[in-house]
């Protein structure tokens, strides 16, 4: 199959991109690189990470309609995965138009392509940030989401809302994934577990919100992979599944973690929470399990191991290379 992945220099999407190519499929990759994050890094993806693979890449913008017509008329793809977007929570309540433009504005332009381009599948990424403070746990699909706490989460439900209007007025299948705290290799460095690996490394002080006292389903990279490639065999209509690891953990365990595989204690300085964040994330991922064959493999002491292994290898590398 030919698919566009959107945001496939991004964390998820370098992972994504390389899978499906070791799967056979073509792949064209739409990413504006924007400085949200170092770009470094995603250039890095795309050339270290995903190095001797064929596949294009266009820089372009997704909330850019017309720049984005010209691919859908030169390409005919199969299928989309959707990942491009403005991320995080606490970046939301400073810039919230960015994510207006990036994750409705560009989403509702991959649907509109779609639906003219006759692209019948269209696979996306929504977040458990969704779920805001709901008091039922675990998580489940069918839980009322109409509370988000922070803009980001209000523009993930916004893509939800879309998809299912386009597949209820133009039958294009949509199938919204809400992924839970996503780790590893290669990961973000506006997310937690990146900015102390970093601090305890280089002996500074980390910031640790809600006086420690959080707790979050972390999903290594590898299972959410796997989750989005069962969604390639789905004939949905309209659907949404959780991806999450299904066991919250203590952040105060992830600092520890890191700290034994860094050898170094971490200096912690303790704040209260942060506006738009939510105490406790825990996904019920039974309908994925039945669905989409899902089943996470990798726990948080296996995960942090790999992603501090990698962390080393690339900014050592990097700082001889400077
Ligand atoms: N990582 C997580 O824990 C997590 C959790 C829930 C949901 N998600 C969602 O999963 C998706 C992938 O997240 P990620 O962690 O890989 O983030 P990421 O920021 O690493 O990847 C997103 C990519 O999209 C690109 N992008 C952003 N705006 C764009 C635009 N306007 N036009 C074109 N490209 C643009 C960025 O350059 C980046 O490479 C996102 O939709 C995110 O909201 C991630």
């Amino acid at each position: 199959m030919k698919i566009l992945v959107t945001g496939g220099a991004g964390f998820i999407g370098s992972h994504v991109v390389k899978k499906l190519i070791g799967l056979g499929h073509k792949v064209v990759v739409v990413d504006n690189f924007n400085n949200y994050y170092e770009p470094r890094l995603k250039r890095d993806r795309v050339k270290i990470f995903l190095r001797g693979l064929k596949f294009k890449v266009y820089e372009i913008d997704i909330a850019d309609y017309k720049k984005l017509e010209r691919i859908f008329k030169k390409e005919k793809f199969d299928k989309i995965i959707h990942l491009a977007a403005q991320a995080g929570v606490r970046y939301s309540l400073e810039n919230p138009f960015v994510y207006a433009e990036t994750n409705i504005v560009g989403t509702l332009n991959l649907l509109e392509l779609a639906r003219h381009y006759k692209v019948k599948d269209f696979i996306y990424a929504s977040s458990s940030s969704v779920y805001g403070n709901n008091k039922n746990l675990p998580f489940k699909e069918s839980d009322r989401v109409d509370e988000p706490i922070s803009l980001y989460a209000a523009t993930k439900k916004s893509t939800e809302l879309l998809a299912y209007t386009y597949h209820h007025l133009f039958g294009i299948n949509t199938v919204g994934l809400r992924f839970f705290t996503v780790y590893g290799p290669w990961g973000r460095p506006d997310m937690a577990l990146f900015k102390f690996t970093k601090n305890i490394i280089e002996g500074k002080e980390i910031e640790v919100y809600g006086q420690g006292a959080m707790d979050r389903d972390f999903t290594y990279i590898d299972d959410i992979v796997a989750g989005i490639i069962g969604t390639l065999k789905v004939k949905s209509g309209y659907e949404i599944f959780n991806l999450g690891n299904s066991r919250p953990e203590k952040l105060m365990k992830m600092i520890g973690l890191i700290e034994k595989n860094v050898g170094k204690k971490a200096k912690i300085k303790m704040l209260p929470m942060q506006a738009g964040d939510v105490r406790k994330t825990y996904a019920d991922i039974k309908k994925a399990k039945k669905q989409l064959g899902y089943q996470p493999r990798i726990n948080l002491e296996e995960g942090i191991r790999r992603f501090v292994e990698w962390y080393r290898e690339y900014y050592e590398q990097k700082t001889r290379s400077n």
